[in-house]
């Protein structure tokens, strides 16, 4: 048995911008019986990108990833035209990864005149995000839609960073009866504790540092939790009056919800969930807070 991962001898990366062709890629590659991990992006790729690929890496025969910055999930007044783009170095970062094909596709690709058909999406996505980016996440399950259908994955691996975002693509892998495992992959943090995204490259230094209150509230609510704080309005009451005393930060939501239904939580497990904006930049964050916690040291 050999350890599943790239196969020394297999060809360069593949870097696809038809959809038409990445499908037929992918119809062959599951047809000679390999599976494919797909990792769904928007590039920019950091270390939390890099940890999902690599997981895909360990777990599939043939990873690909897409970089794509989707415009159906950006409203009117967010950062469609300022987000990074990266890609040469977004191509070296999947090409010493082991990625074996990269899609990059244009907008009018996937959104060529006269598309018309989104997902509609449920209660799940109404609520934190959802609430505040009206039509992100049916844009959101559109893109993901589309992608699984053109690279035909064995399994897609998704960052918890997004937790809405996991738990409503999961609604729909389930809906829809798509034939693919989601694998949800934990946050990974700056060593301040801030965590990693493409957005934190907007930050100027003064933000840099104001952001670090994101997740050191949320870690003040896990030690509170720790020591016996029960109540869930309470747990995201302590977050956000501590998000609120740094004079950078703006608290957009802060929601104690169950992390299954992301309705308000009634006890534990709770999700902590926070958007905060640090001078023009949103930043999203958040904390499961579990029962055995009170058994941690
Ligand atoms: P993007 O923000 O580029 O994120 C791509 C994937 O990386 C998502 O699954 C996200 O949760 C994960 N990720 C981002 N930061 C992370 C971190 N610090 N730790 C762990 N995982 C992290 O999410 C999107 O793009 C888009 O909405 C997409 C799913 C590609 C659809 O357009």
């Amino acid at each position: 048995m050999t350890a599943p991962g790239r196969d020394p001898a297999a060809a360069e990366m593949r870097v696809v911008e038809e959809p038409r062709e990445l499908q037929r890629l992918a119809v062959s590659v599951r047809m000679s019986g390999r599976s494919i991990g797909l990792v769904p992006t928007m590039g920019a790729l950091h270390e939390g990108h890099l940890s999902l690929i690599r997981r895909a890496r360990s777990t599939d025969d043939f990873v690909i990833v897409s970089i794509f910055v989707n415009p159906a999930q950006f409203g009117p007044n967010e950062d469609l035209d300022r987000y990074p783009r990266t890609l040469e170095r977004d191509l070296e970062a999947c090409r010493s990864c082991g990625v074996d094909a990269v899609f990059v596709p244009t907008a009018s690709a996937l959104y060529p005149e006269g598309f018309q058909t989104y997902v509609e999406v449920g209660p799940l996505a109404a609520r934190l995000c959802g609430a505040s980016r009206p039509g992100h996440f049916r844009g959101v399950a559109t893109i993901c839609l589309k992608l699984f259908n053109l690279s035909q994955p064995a399994r897609a691996y998704f960052g918890l960073k997004d937790y809405q975002q996991y738990r409503v693509v999961e609604r729909m892998v389930r809906d829809f009866d798509l034939p693919l495992e989601l694998v949800p992959m934990p946050i990974v943090r700056e060593p301040d504790g801030l965590a990693m995204s493409s957005r934190n490259s907007y930050l100027s230094p003064a933000e840099r540092s104001a952001a670090t209150v994101i997740f050191r509230s949320l870690e003040e609510a896990r030690r509170s939790c720790r020591e016996g704080e029960r109540d869930p309005r309470q747990l995201a009451a302590l977050v956000r009056g501590a998000i609120e005393k740094e004079p950078l930060a703006r608290v957009d939501y802060v929601e104690a919800v169950d992390p299954l239904t992301l309705e308000p939580a009634v006890g534990l497990p709770v999700l902590i969930a926070a958007a905060v904006f640090i001078g023009g930049t949103r930043l999203i964050d958040n904390v499961l807070l579990e029962e055995p916690e009170t058994a941690a040291p």
